[in-house]
This record gives structure tokens, C-alpha cells and sequence, in this order.
């Protein structure tokens, strides 16, 4: 029997504070005009110390969990898509594994930097589609806030902090996920990169001293790299759907630049009103840009049941992708999970587990 990944939860969670382009060019020489005509940035929310990727990742999670009505339980896979993990290891994944209460299932990060969501959404999609999970958690999250030189006007004006998830489970229905498309291209790697903190550049006072751990871009050949892939990936998931242009509903793109939507909806023929966007308020949330716009659309109705849309987005990497969708809404479901009870619960089991191993440790160090 075919077997097909359905979405049928998603959620997203935004920090409070907003950062606006006249704040901004208090501390940079830029300037409101100059950011809005090139980008189309008006605003961005901004991260207070407390609110980490996966505590933001964790909130669009449990709404996701809520709208798809699934238990913590029920989960089989979390995958974080995200360009800004809280650590090198352990994954933020896991993070939000421990936080959720999902005791039965793998969790692990994806770095595709912005296309990430996409590569995460496909993971997810290709095992459900195998029959080897049954529900999954995809999350992209980010609080780019903290990797950016907030001395570079180039780049710092870009991005914003967010998250965005989706819940996929399988189903004989047809519908879901129906075709997707991965590329990468290694070559351009240096265009957009955050050269220090891995194994390559250990951190060091040279390092530090030199802006090594920050966000570096080539702005206007990433932009370049953007307006060529964007409609060329579209048409392609759209024809392994075996759909036309006429049947989709909208085209939810990767949130880096008003321009480059224009440029994309100018290569694809289509009005501007089929693209999702919402640039001038969050700016750039990398992993989390195309969960977030399509949370906005459903909740404002632009989206409904048995329509069809494609996701589609670009990054470091480089990297790019999209995904043909046919949306079909949460599963009919009979009774309520009260997402609270497993949240007092998880948090519960995970301090019992942290002193079950310390209480272990100072046994077995004993003898
Ligand atoms: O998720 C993927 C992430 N990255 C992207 O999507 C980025 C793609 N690229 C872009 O969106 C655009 O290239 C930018 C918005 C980053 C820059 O726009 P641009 O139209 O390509 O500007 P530019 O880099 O060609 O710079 C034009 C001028 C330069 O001055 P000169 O050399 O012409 O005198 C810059 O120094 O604008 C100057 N400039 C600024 N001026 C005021 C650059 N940044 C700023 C700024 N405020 N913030």
C-alpha cells in the first residue's frame, strides 16, 4: 500500500522584542530607507538571553503537537533544522527531545543553513514514506542574533531570530508531501560562511580578535546564486508532482529579500500575490523563515484544505530546494491530548533521570 506524509500540525514562536531598522542605524551607518528599499526589512525580533534555539524550537513544537493533536509519545523523529544550534553536540534535537517528553523516538540536526527546513521536511517525508516512522517533528529554529557582527552593516541588518514547526504523519490517503528536490553546490561555500568555531579554525584569541565566529557574507553574489535557483526548483517539484503552474495555490519562499521574491515570481510568470511573504517583519530567520510564513498564511485563512504549495528556499552552503505540497490539515482525531499533562511529566522524568545517573555515578565511583 502507498503510503503518504501528511502535514498536520504546525506552530511557531517569535521572541518578543522587536528591532527595528531606525534602532539599528543607532549603532551602524545605515538607514531605514536604505535597508527597506534593499530587502524590504522593516523589523526583526531579537532574542533576550534566556530564549535559546531550542527553547524557541520546543515552543513551535508543542503548538505543532497541539493543532496535530499528537502525544510526545507518539513521536518516532525531531529533527531541528537550524544554522545557529545551541551547541556543537549535543544536537539541539536532543534539547527538545528531553523537553517534550518524546521517549521513543531518534533526534538529530540538520545543517543546510537556510535550506535546511526544506532537506528536514524531505528526511521526514522520505521515512514515513518507507513505512519506517510513523509521525515526525520538524523543526527550524534560530537565533542568528547571536552569530551576527552587529558591527557589519552588511549583514546585520539581515536577520532575525524565530522557529517554526511542522508535525508530518503518515497516512493511506493520498496527499502530503509529493515530490521534492535537494541540491547543493560546495564551490560557493565560501560566499556565506561562519569561518571559525568548528574543527578548521579552533576558537582562539586570533579568531576572536578577528571576527572569525560571526556571520561573513558575499552579498551580492549570494543574491545572484538566489534569483537563479529559486524558479528553476519550483518547476522542478512541480513537474515531479505531476502538477502544473496553474495548480498551486501559493509558493511559500525562503524569507531573505523582497527582491529576490520579486525576482523569482518575475522568472516564474506568476503575480506576486501567489508568493507568501512576510520579510518586513521577521527579516532573515534562516531555518525557521519558511515554517513561520506558512504558519501565517494558514492562520490567516490564505491557505486552505486540498490546495496545492510548494516550498522553496536557498542558502549556505550552497545550498537550495523546495518541496511540492498538497495540503490537507490536521487528521480527524476523537480524543483531546492535553499537551500540559506531558509536559509536567516530561520534565519530571528528565530531573529523575539526571539524578538516577549522578546517584549511579557516585555508586559506581565508590567501588
Ligand atoms: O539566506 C541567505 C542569506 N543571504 C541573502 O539572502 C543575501 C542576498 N543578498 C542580498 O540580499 C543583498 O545583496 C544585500 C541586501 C545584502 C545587499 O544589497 P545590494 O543591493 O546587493 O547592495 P550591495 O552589497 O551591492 O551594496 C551597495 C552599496 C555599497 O556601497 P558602495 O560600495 O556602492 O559605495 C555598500 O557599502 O550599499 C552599501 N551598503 C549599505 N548602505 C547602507 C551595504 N550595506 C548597507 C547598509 N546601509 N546596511
Amino acid at each position: 500500500m502507498t503510503r503518504y506524509a501528511h502535514i498536520t500540525g504546525w506552530g511557531m514562536s517569535v521572541p518578543e522584542r522587536v528591532l527595528t531598522n531606525d534602532e539599528i542605524a543607532q549603532f551602524v551607518d545605515t538607514n531605514d530607507a536604505w535597508i527597506r528599499e534593499r530587502t524590504g526589512i522593516r523589523e526583526r525580533h531579537i532574542a533576550n538571553p534566556e530564549e535559546t534555539t531550542g527553547l524557541l524550537a520546543t515552543q513551535a513544537a508543542l503548538k505543532a503537537m497541539e493543532v496535530a493533536n499528537v502525544r510526545p509519545t507518539d513521536v518516532d523523529m525531531i529533527i531541528v533544522a537550524t544554522s545557529s544550534p545551541e551547541h556543537l553536540f549535543p544536537s539541539t534535537a536532543c534539547l527538545v527531545q528531553d523537553r517534550i517528553g518524546a521517549t521513543d523516538c531518534g533526534a538529530f540536526d540538520i545543517l543546510a543553513a537556510c535550506s535546511g527546513f526544506i532537506y528536514a521536511v524531505d528526511i521526514a517525508a522520505q521515512a514515513i514514506k518507507s513505512g519506517s516512522i510513523q509521525t515526525a517533528l520538524v523543526i527550524g529554529s534560530e537565533t542568528l542574533s547571536r552569530l551576527v557582527n552587529w558591527r557589519d552593516r552588511t549583514t546585520c541588518i539581515l536577520f532575525g531570530d524565530g522557529a517554526g514547526a511542522f508535525v508530518l504523519q503518515a497516512s493511506d490517503e493520498p496527499g502530503g508531501v509529493l515530490s521534492s528536490m535537494l541540491r547543493s553546490d560546495g564551490s560557493g561555500g565560501d560566499l556565506l560562511t561562519i569561518p571559525a568555531g568548528g574543527s578548521s579554525i579552533p576558537a582562539s584569541p586570533h579568531s576572536v580578535g578577528n571576527d572569525l565566529h560571526f556571520i561573513q557574507m558575499n552579498g551580492r553574489e549570494v543574491y545572484r546564486f538566489a534569483t537563479r535557483v529559486m524558479a528553476k526548483a519550483t518547476e522542478q517539484v512541480v513537474e515531479a508532482a505531476g502538477l502544473k503552474m496553474e495548480d498551486i495555490h501559493l509558493i511559500v519562499p525562503h524569507q531573505a529579500n523582497y527582491r529576490i521574491i520579486e525576482a523569482a515570481a518575475r522568472g516564474l510568470k506568476l503575480p506576486l500575490e501567489r508568493f507568501v511573504i512576510n520579510v518586513e517583519r521577521y527579516g532573515n530567520t534562516s531555518t525557521a523563515s519558511i515554517p513561520i510564513a506558512l504558519c501565517e498564511a494558514i492562520e490567516s485563512g490564505r491557505l486552505q484544505r486540498e490546495q496545492n504549495i510548494v516550498i522553496v528556499g536557498f542558502g549556505a552552503g550552497l545550498t537550495w530546494g523546495a518541496a511540492a505540497i498538497h495540503w490537507t490539515g490536521p487528521f480527524p482525531s476523537e480524543k483531546k491530548v492535553y499537551q500540559q499533562r506531558y509536559q509536567l511529566l516530561a520534565r519530571a522524568r528528565s530531573i529523575a533521570r539526571r539524578t538516577l545517573r549522578r546517584v549511579e555515578g557516585w555508586i559506581y565511583g565508590r567501588k
